[in-house]
C-alpha cells in the first residue's frame, strides 16, 4: 500500500489511533518508498514514544534542509522556512524570530486579544445556530498572528479561504500531486503580491515583526524571498495549529460534560485541560522533514544515508508504555509529557502563544451564560494526515 492509502483513507481520517497502535506493535518502523517530488530512498516512520522522542532529540547527521533533495520543479519560497534550516543559519533566524513570541511580547497583546475574544463571542452567540470552527476558532488565531506580524486582520481572513488547499498540498505523504502543487505556487504568489502591495503602501505597523524584518532586508541581511517565505510560514504555523487546538478542546469538553462541569467549577484545571487536548488530539500529527546524512541509530534501529525519518507525534502521545489509559481524555491528567510541540532544537516557540490563546478563549466561553449543544454526533475532521483539525462544529442554542 502507498502512503495515501495508509494515511488518507476514511477510517484513518476519522480515527487514526487504532492504526497507530498497530504500528507501535511492530518490531520495526514503517517503511514508505520514496515520493517522486523528493529525491531520497524513502522514509522510516517511527511511532513509539521513545523513538519519536529520539528523532526530535538527535541532531547529528540529520539535516532539515529539504531544498537539497526537492526536485527543481517542486521548489517554492515556503521551503525557505525555519523548519527547513540547519546549523548557524537556523540558530540565527530562530533567535531573530522567537523574541516576538516571548512572554513579555504576549503580555503586550493581551488587552487586544481579550477584546477580540469578547467581540467574536458576542457575534457568535447572537445566532441560534453557529459553526464554532469558522465563527470562533478560526478568526481568533488569524487575528493574533496578524497582530504580531503587523498585517491587517481583514486581509488575512481573505487568505484563510485558500489555506486548506495549501495545507493539503504540503501533506507530504500525498506525494507529488500536480494540481496541489500548482495551487500551492498560485497561492504563494498571490500572498507574495499582496505583501508587496502592503509594503509599497507602507501599511505595516511600526515595531511589528514585519517592519523589523524589512529593516534587515534593507540592510542586505535578508533576501526578498527569505522574508516572504518567513512571513508566510509564520502566518501558516501561527494559526493553523491553534485553530485545531481551540476546536478540539471545545469539542472534547462538550463530549465530556462531567469534565466540562469540573472545569467550570475549578478554572485552574484549564492548564491541564489544554495539555490533555494537545496530547489526545495533537494538532500536528507528525514531525516535519528530516533526512539522514551518514548512518544514525534510533534506539538501536539503523537508518542509512539519504533516508528520511518521520516521527508520529499523534501516536507517541497515545503510547500505552508512557501514558496511563492513553485513549481516555482526562483534563486532570497528572503525568503528561506529551510531544505535541516537538522537542530539541526545532521545538515550537509558539507554544506560549498557542496555550495563552486557548486558555483565554475557552475560559471566556465557559464563563458566558449562554447554553448551547453540538448538533452533529460525529464531527468531520479535515482530510489531512499532517494536521488533525475539525472541519466544522455545528452548535445550536438550547
Ligand atoms: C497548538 C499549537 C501548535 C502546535 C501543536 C505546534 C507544533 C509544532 C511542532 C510539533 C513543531 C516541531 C516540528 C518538527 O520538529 O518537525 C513546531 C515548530 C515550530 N512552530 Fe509550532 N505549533 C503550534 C503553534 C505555533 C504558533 C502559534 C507559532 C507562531 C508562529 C508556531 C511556530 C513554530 C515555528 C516557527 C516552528 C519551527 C521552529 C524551528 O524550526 O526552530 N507554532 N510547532
Amino acid at each position: 500500500m502507498n502512503s495515501d492509502e495508509l494515511f488518507l483513507n476514511e477510517a484513518f481520517i476519522k480515527n487514526p489511533y487504532p492504526f497507530y497502535k498497530d504500528l507501535r506493535c511492530q518490531s520495526k518502523p514503517l517503511w514508505l518508498k520514496a515520493e517522486p517530488e523528493i529525491k531520497t530512498e524513502g522514509t522510516w516512520v517511527f511511532s513509539k514514544y521513545k523513538d519519536v522522542y529520539e528523532v526530535f532529540r538527535q541532531t547529528e547527521n540529520i539535516s532539515k534542509d529539504i531544498n537539497q533533495v526537492r526536485a527543481e520543479d517542486n521548489k517554492s519560497i515556503f521551503d525557505l522556512n525555519l523548519l527547513n534550516m540547519d546549523g548557524l543559519k537556523h540558530t540565527e533566524h530562530r533567535k531573530l524570530l522567537m523574541q516576538y513570541f516571548s512572554a513579555a511580547k504576549i503580555e503586550l497583546i493581551l488587552p487586544l486579544l481579550n477584546k477580540k475574544i469578547e467581540e467574536l463571542l458576542s457575534d457568535m452567540l447572537k445566532n441560534k445556530e453557529f459553526n464554532f470552527v469558522s465563527d470562533f476558532a478560526e478568526p481568533l488565531p488569524i487575528f493574533v498572528i496578524g497582530l504580531i506580524i503587523g498585517l491587517p486582520f481583514d486581509d488575512l481572513k481573505i487568505f484563510r479561504n485558500t489555506f486548506n488547499d495549501f495545507l493539503n498540498s504540503i501533506d507530504r505523504f500525498q506525494g507529488k500531486n500536480d494540481i496541489s502543487y500548482l495551487k500551492r505556487i498560485e497561492f504563494l504568489n498571490s500572498f507574495k503580491s499582496y505583501l508587496k502591495v502592503i509594503i509599497a503602501q507602507k501599511k505595516i505597523d511600526e515595531g511589528s515583526l514585519l517592519s523589523d524584518l524589512l529593516g534587515l532586508q534593507r540592510k542586505g541581511n535578508l533576501s526578498e524571498d527569505e522574508l516572504m517565505g518567513m512571513i508566510f510560514f509564520l502566518f501558516f504555523s501561527g494559526h493553523e495549529t491553534s485553530i485545531s487546538l481551540i476546536s478540539s478542546l471545545f469539542y472534547l469538553l462538550k463530549k465530556n460534560p462531567s469534565q466540562l462541569e469540573s472545569l467550570k467549577k475549578n478554572h485552574e484545571l484549564i492548564s491541564s485541560a489544554i495539555e490533555e487536548a494537545l496530547r489526545y488530539e495533537s494538532p500536528l500529527q507528525r514531525s516535519s522533514f528530516r533526512i539522514v546524512q551518514n548512518t544514525i541509530h534510533i534506539n538501536g534501529f539503523t537508518v542509512q544515508n539519504n533516508q528520511q525519518i518521520i516521527a508520529l507525534i499523534g501516536s507517541a502521545n497515545r503510547d500505552e508504555t508512557v501514558f496511563v489509559d492513553p485513549d481516555v481524555f482526562d483534563i486532570a491528567r497528572q503525568n503528561n509529557p506529551h510531544l505535541a510541540f516537538g522537542f530539541g532544537i526545532h521545538n515550537c516557540f509558539g507554544r506560549l502563544l498557542a496555550v495563552t490563546e486557548a486558555r483565554l478563549a475557552i475560559l471566556a466561553l465557559i464563563n458566558s451564560d449562554f447554553n448551547f449543544e453540538l448538533y452533529e454526533c460525529t464531527p468531520h475532521w479535515k482530510k489531512n494526515s499532517f494536521v488533525r483539525s475539525l472541519e466544522s462544529l455545528m452548535c445550536r442554542a438550547t
